[in-house]
């Protein structure tokens, strides 16, 4: 049921101009996605949303926006070259291929809820050792001793695990060896703390003091599912929060909590969203939580709340030679900050806000998507064809196209073009009709409720900034 909903919602995607499979005349090219117009609107205005909710509306927490590649030396002291990989192994009946550490966390979670704390704690360190010591085989072994089975074919049949590395890497210039070897960027949160010195020098922030960024990162997922869920090229939207040594626990959680209201006011109902703590952490972290959304195919991870204490910055110290330290007037002392980081996936808010917003009732289909980040905000239509209403209805176009997204149509029944809006999730249809050329006022129509009623047209403007414009979210903030 829940995928035969997925389904539709991509078609859906596809077929009103949100998603489509990147390549696809060449038949695709896997786990890689393009947004179509009106994709493309509504990822900026959630882009813009998280982005002034971050720099706006913190006055110690400023904007970067880093290059892709980056020198090689980065991903040695972030520890991605030696840890950024994923333990795979091959069911041997389905032939399908699955994360090791994810396997084994779904049984560690079925002991804990039946109490057996010990013994989920123990398979724990085993898969830790295993990795560590690169066994592929000792894996598999954990994998059959514990009757882990594949989900489809039930059978414990499985190859000796493989590690496989994330990162995509390429060459900068005319020779192409090891020298020129550059990657693409596996995480935004590196163009940030490179830059630590360099921001704060400029900007001449104290601390605590943040740093906030969006941008492409690219993973050579090895199991691309779920559409735009897991992508090899995808968006982050993050931001790290630079602090005194001492104040990770409170950092930590007051941005949990932040991030957590955040998706309250984006609309999503609280029973669908949960936090989970991390069983087994990334190499960077102290403590990591993620915030889960219900999707169609289960609770998954769309941001992470990461505790990286002064990993980064260390590390960069120690490989680049330069000082990391920052002098705290107040406290007469330096030290290398500490980071508490928001990590949210953009492409996988996007997909929670479409499942949530795709609505298939009796004879409708609509997308009932946050107000203020509809790709459309508000379609200007003339009832007729005809000279009296195209001119009212396209001075209206004129005026109000300077603080909303507006599409302007006079083709088709007004009927269907109210349909066509409801596809695209525009909250409001102006339609200039015969009343509105002998008293200048305008039908409203409301997408949710399809209820209509009349305004005067000089009121237009500000009945717009009041439901659809930005700043009405941001102000639901308690940021
Ligand atoms: N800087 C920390 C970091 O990158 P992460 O948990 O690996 O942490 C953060 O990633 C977020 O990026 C995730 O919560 C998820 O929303 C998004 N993300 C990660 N891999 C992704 C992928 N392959 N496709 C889409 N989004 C992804």
């Amino acid at each position: 049921m829940a995928n035969n909903r997925l389904s539709s919602l991509i078609a859906h995607t596809k077929a009103y101009g949100f998603l489509y499979p990147s390549s696809e005349i060449y038949e695709g090219i896997q786990a890689v996605y393009d947004y179509g117009p009106m994709g493309a609107l509504l990822k900026r205005k959630l882009q813009q949303f998280w982005w002034q909710s971050m720099t706006q509306l913190h006055e110690n927490i400023v904007g970067l926006d880093a290059a892709i590649f980056m020198n090689k030396k980065t991903w040695e002291a972030s520890g991605h070259i030696a840890g950024f990989h994923d333990w795979m192994v091959d069911n041997k009946d389905s032939h399908k291929r699955y994360r090791v550490d994810k396997l084994i966390e779904e049984k560690v979670s079925v002991w804990k809820k039946q109490g057996k704390e010990a013994k989920a704690n123990q398979l724990m360190a085993a898969m830790g050792n295993a990795m560590s010591s690169q066994d592929g085989d000792a894996l598999r072994g954990l994998l059959v001793e514990h009757h882990i089975v594949c989900p489809i074919s039930k059978t414990s049949h499985w190859t000796s695990a493989r590690e496989l590395h994330l990162m995509f890497a390429t060459h900068t210039g005319p020779t192409q060896d090891h020298t020129s070897q550059v990657y693409l960027r596996p995480e935004t949160a590196q163009g940030i703390f490179v830059n630590f010195l360099n921001i704060q020098k400029t900007t001449r922030q104290s601390l605590p003091f943040g740093v906030a960024q969006i941008g492409k990162a690219f993973r050579n997922e090895l199991i691309a599912r779920q559409f735009i869920f897991r992508m090899r090229e995808f968006e982050q939207m993050e931001m790290q929060f630079f602090i005194p040594p001492e104040k990770d626990e409170k950092w930590f959680a007051t941005w949990r909590d932040k991030r957590q209201s955040w998706y309250q006011v984006l609309g999503i109902p609280t029973h669908k969203m949960s936090i989970h703590p991390h069983e087994k952490l990334a190499h960077y972290a102290n403590a990591a939580v993620d915030i889960l959304y219900e999707f169609p195919f289960g609770a998954n991870e769309v941001e992470g709340i990461h505790a990286r204490g002064s990993f980064d910055l260390t590390n960069h110290e120690k490989l680049s030679k330069k000082k990391m330290t920052y002098f705290d007037p107040q406290e007469n002392r330096s030290y290398i900050p500490h980071v508490v980081e928001t990590s949210a996936g953009c492409d996988r808010l996007i997909l929670m806000l479409l499942c949530e917003a795709f609505q298939q009732e009796e004879g409708r289909t609509y997308l009932k998507l946050p107000k203020a980040l509809s790709p459309i905000q508000v379609a200007v239509l003339p009832l007729m064809k005809q000279e009296p209403f195209i001119k009212i209805a396209k001075k209206i176009y004129q005026e109000i196209r300077y603080d909303f997204s507006i599409s302007y149509e006079e083709r088709g029944s007004i009927g269907k073009r109210y349909t066509r809006q409801d596809l695209i999730g525009t909250p409001y249809c102006i339609t200039v009709d015969h009343q509105t050329l002998q008293d200048e006022t305008i039908t409203v129509r409301e997408r949710d409720s399809m209820h209509q009623h009349r305004l005067p047209i000089s009121d237009l403007s500000s009945f717009l900034h009041d439901e659809v414009a930005l700043k009405n979210l941001l102000k639901k903030l308690k940021y």
